[in-house]
């Protein structure tokens, strides 16, 4: 298995003009839209469909009657969504079997850019062993583990679970920035919240008051889900 790992905005920007038809793409934006998308599944949500703008959000709810619509910018709700990216929020009893409507900051904008990859799986902490259990079964030639980043910047949260992903599978010769990724894990890999708690994100979402987040965000493996899109939606998860 050939693993690349892509570490920025910048790099996701040029994913789309790739030829993915033969790579398995994961996706991680630990804080934390693949966090809310595993959470949301975990929780009975029909169907997730991420999309990169608020225009296209509005858009998409237009023709999706009963859809909820949710997500955020700079960390907040957007004036009249349903819900912000807080996974807290999406409980039982708030996403049964309902339609979600996604766009986030990086999360869902990484999602559109590898849309078009063989197969687009959803990661975060939250689902390491069971993706990798996934990962070992499947044994893709070329593993694509794509970082969201903040902004237009590399995630250390992002890092540390694509590192955690890469620890979990076979032998693979690691490309520098799988290399760094790999340290990353080595260092924080036990003490997961302390990662989240000291990266820039956790700091911003602590600050705003979603502490909380990032301390459920760190749960690794908590989760036996492991999300897939496929045409643009993301569907009840596939078991490990
Ligand atoms: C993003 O997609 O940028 C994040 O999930 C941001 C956040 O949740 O605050």
């Amino acid at each position: 298995m050939k693993i690349e790992v892509v570490l920025t905005p910048a790099e996701i920007a040029l994913l789309p003009q790739r030829d993915l038809s033969q790579t398995h793409a994961v996706v991680f934006d630990v804080l934390r839209a693949t966090s809310v998308i595993i959470t949301a599944l975990q929780h009975g949500a029909a169907s997730i469909r991420p999309v990169a703008t608020l225009e296209e959000a509005w858009a998409t709810r237009g023709g999706r009657p009963g859809s909820l619509i949710a997500g955020e910018r700079d960390g907040l709700k957007v004036d009249g969504f349903d819900f912000g990216n807080s996974p807290l929020e999406y409980t039982r009893e708030a996403v049964a079997d309902r339609e979600i409507i996604h766009t986030t900051t990086n999360g869902t904008v990484a999602l559109r850019a590898v849309a078009e990859a063989r197969r687009v799986l959803v990661g975060a902490l939250l689902n390491l062993d069971a993706l990798a259990a996934f990962l070992r079964s499947a044994m893709p030639e070329h593993l694509l583990l794509v970082c969201a980043g903040s902004w237009r910047w590399f995630s250390l949260e992002d890092a540390l679970a694509a590192g955690g992903l890469m620890a979990r599978l076979p032998e693979a010769e690691p490309t520098d920035a799988g290399t760094v990724v790999g340290l990353i894990h080595e260092r924080y890999g036990m003490e997961p919240y302390k990662c989240l708690r000291s990266s820039t994100n956790g700091r911003r979402l602590v600050n705003i008051g979603l502490g909380e987040d990032v301390a459920f965000c760190s749960r690794t493996s908590s989760s036996a889900l492991v999300p897939e899109m496929r045409e643009g939606v993301i569907l009840p998860p596939l078991k490990s």
